[in-house]
This record gives C-alpha cells, structure tokens and sequence, in this order.
C-alpha cells in the first residue's frame, strides 16, 4: 500500500488555528456545545475541524505529477491553508457551505471513499461533532456516562430534530411564522416541557418538604431565644 503524504504531516496554519482556538474558549460567544453541558477537557471546536481537515488531506508533495516544482506545490499549499482558514472563522454553525466545500474537497483526497472516524475516548465530543459536520461517518464512545449522553446528544439526537418546528402548543401560537433552523425548535420544546417538568415535580414533592415560617418570632425561637416555632 502505497502512502501519501497528509497535509498535517508537512505544514499547518497553527497561528490561524490558535487564534480560532482561543476564541472558541472564551465566555459568552453564543451557540455553543459548551451550552449543552459543561466539559473541562473539550478541545476546541477549531482544532478538532483543522486537524480532521489536514489529517485527509493530501499534501501537494504527494502528487508531483499533478504538482511537479516546489513553487506548485506551494501555491496548493496556501489554497488548503485558505480553506482551514475559512473552516477557523467564526459562527461556524452559521456557514454550512463552508463545511460543504470542505467535504467535497476531502472527498476528492480520498477518492471518494470517506474513512469512518473513531474517537474512543470521546470526552465531550469535540473531534466525532466536528467530524459528522464535515460529513464524514462517525462513532463515538467513552467510559464515563456523562460524556456518552453529550455525545448521544450531539451526534444523534440534534441532527434528527434540526430545522425541525417545536411541538408544545404555547410557542407554535406565539411565534408562527418563525424560522426554526438549527437547534431552534428543540430548545423551545426542552424549555417548555422542562419546565413543566419541574412545576409537576415540585408539586409533587410539596407534601414531603416543610416551607419555612418566616418573621421575627420563629428566627428568635431558631437562634434559641423562645418556644419552638
Ligand atoms: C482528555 S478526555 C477527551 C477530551 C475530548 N477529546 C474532548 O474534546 O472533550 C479523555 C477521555 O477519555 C475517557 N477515558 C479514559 N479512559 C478510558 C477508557 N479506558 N475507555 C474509554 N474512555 C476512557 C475519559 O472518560 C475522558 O472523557
């Protein structure tokens, strides 16, 4: 079996990557898996797609027939640079064209046959979303729950409600002619019903809690300055 020489094997944006990569960490840039649940190991988003990227990709060293002199080879060089740099911007959730010239480009690397992506210690889930978003077969798994259901959550439960309206009745009569793309309507629904969830159940399990008698009489007998409240 002959070997080709991966992009990531000679050369990569790394300061374009750290920049993204930075950004990607910071507090309060909107639409986030970060939102989902809290993950103190997750690598961030733009590494993940970089390296997938680099990793399928071949390096123009690899086709001298295609690109014969060091000054070709350089020029295609900064063309799949200009791509990790497109695939490094921000909102990326908001460029789907973006992910899908990035597939149709690995595709070509790897003549049309998509390896699967295996990510074993999966944690939360960096490397198996950002591989199902640039198109290619995934599987996911780890040893710790937590880290399964973010990746349960991720890669198979928001892809099959995306762009999908929500269903409880309050929000379909409010907001009609809304655009539900993305994760829109499922968050809605998990609003919804999660806080219906939480009404029932404090009902519930009011009989069972004793709310405390506030004012001044009950706090002085607490302290021990009186009769039992
Ligand atoms: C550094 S974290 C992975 C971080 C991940 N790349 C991310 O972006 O969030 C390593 C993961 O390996 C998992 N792990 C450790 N030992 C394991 C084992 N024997 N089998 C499966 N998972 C394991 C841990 O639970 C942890 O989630």
């Amino acid at each position: 079996m002959s070997h080709t020489k991966k992009l990531i094997e000679v050369a990569l944006p790394l300061d374009i990557i750290n920049d993204a990569s930075a950004y990607d960490k910071m507090p309060g840039i909107g639409a986030h898996p970060k939102g989902i649940h809290q993950w103190w190991a997750r690598l961030p988003l733009p590494s993940a797609r970089a390296i997938l990227f680099a990793s399928l990709v071949d390096d123009p060293s690899s086709n001298p027939e295609q690109f014969p002199t060091d000054e070709a080879q350089e020029k295609e060089r900064v063309r799949l640079f200009e791509m990790i740099r497109l695939l490094c911007q921000k909102k990326m959730h908001t460029k789907q064209n973006v992910f899908e010239e990035a597939h149709q480009e690995i595709l070509k690397h790897c003549n049309g046959k998509l390896p699967t992506v295996l990510d074993p210690f999966a944690g939360g889930g960096s490397i198996p979303l950002e591989g199902m978003r640039l198109g290619l077969p995934v599987q996911a798994s780890d040893l710790n729950p937590v880290a399964v259901l973010i990746n349960k959550v991720q890669l198979e439960i928001l892809p099959k409600f995306a762009n999908q309206k929500p269903i409880n009745p309050e929000i379909q009569a409010k907001m009609a002619l809304t655009k539900w793309e993305l994760g829109k309507g499922l968050a809605e629904d998990l609003r919804y019903y999660g806080k219906w969830i939480n009404e029932e159940a404090k009902n519930e399990l009011a009989r069972f809690t004793r709310k405390p008698k506030l004012g001044i009489k009950n706090t002085m007998s607490l302290l021990g300055f009186g009769p039992e409240p």
